[in-house]
């Protein structure tokens, strides 16, 4: 916890010349009340990733869920957003007008288990969706696949609950390995990248698609098989 603390007050080292800011102490206070309001949040829709994790694996014999990963946005990230979309530079900007202070990855085994965890969630009574931008039905041009959620999740605190909007990437292993590496390479290019490697990328992204699809297939004739076998 004091590691947290720590690592939110140094990244706010020269925002306060870029936020106007003469007390510097009352913008670290509202930031890291913030932060503690999205971390909330994210660990109420983690918890319940898990149960869902849990309770797949004890009927099914096998996990959906890989791995989740989660992150905060950093101040300095969701100023630079603000201003980048020529929003006021506030904190209560932010809690307004972005909606993804609080991140979770979600990295499934199989594309159809993108969907039922999905829908798993969504359907529970006390999560609302926002919005669902399907980038595996229609990938970005680039060849980007994942879902996308954003969710709000009410939480609870000693004087009241407040609805939190939390952005929920679902993926396979095989997405985000393409995710990752085109992630790197493009902060890695000072320049545009060049139509080629652009188009290879593209093809990359393709053929991962593929054997998305055929592994999931080979899942499917193998438990048709046990099926059958019992
Ligand atoms: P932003 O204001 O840019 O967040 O727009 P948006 O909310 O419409 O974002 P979008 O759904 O396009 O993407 C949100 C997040 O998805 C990004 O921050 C990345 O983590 C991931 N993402 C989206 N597009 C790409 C992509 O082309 N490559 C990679 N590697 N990640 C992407
Ligand atoms: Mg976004």
């Amino acid at each position: 916890m004091m590691m947290k603390r720590t690592t939110a007050i140094t990244s706010l080292n020269g925002l306060e010349q870029m936020l106007f800011c003469d007390d510097v102490e009352v913008l670290k206070a509202s930031f890291l009340e913030m932060q503690h309001l999205y971390q909330s949040a994210t660990r109420e829709i983690s918890t319940k990733l898990e149960i869902l994790d849990d309770e797949f694996q004890f009927i099914h014999k096998r996990n959906p869920i890989h791995h989740m990963q989660s992150r905060i946005k950093s101040i300095k990230s969701i100023f630079e957003k603000l201003n980048r979309k020529e929003l006021e530079i506030s904190m209560e900007s932010a809690k307004a007008n972005l909606h993804d202070i609080a991140g979770i990855r979600v990295v499934c085994y199989y594309i159809e288990d993108i969907y039922m965890i999905a829908k798993m969630l969504t359907q529970q009574d006390d999560i609302e969706l926002i919005r669902e931008t399907d980038y595996i039905k229609n990938p970005k041009p680039n060849g980007y696949r994942s879902l996308h959620l954003v969710v709000k999740v009410p939480v609870f605190f000693s004087d009241g609950k407040e609805w939190v909007p939390v952005e929920i990437q679902i993926r396979t292993m095989a997405m985000d390995f393409w995710a990752s590496l085109e992630h790197q390479l493009k902060y890695k290019t000072i320049d545009a990248i060049p139509p080629s490697v652009v188009r290879e990328l593209q093809e990359c992204a393709d053929t991962i698609a593929d054997t998305d699809l055929r592994m999931q297939r080979i899942y499917k004739t193998i438990e048709q098989f046990n099926d059958n076998a019992d």
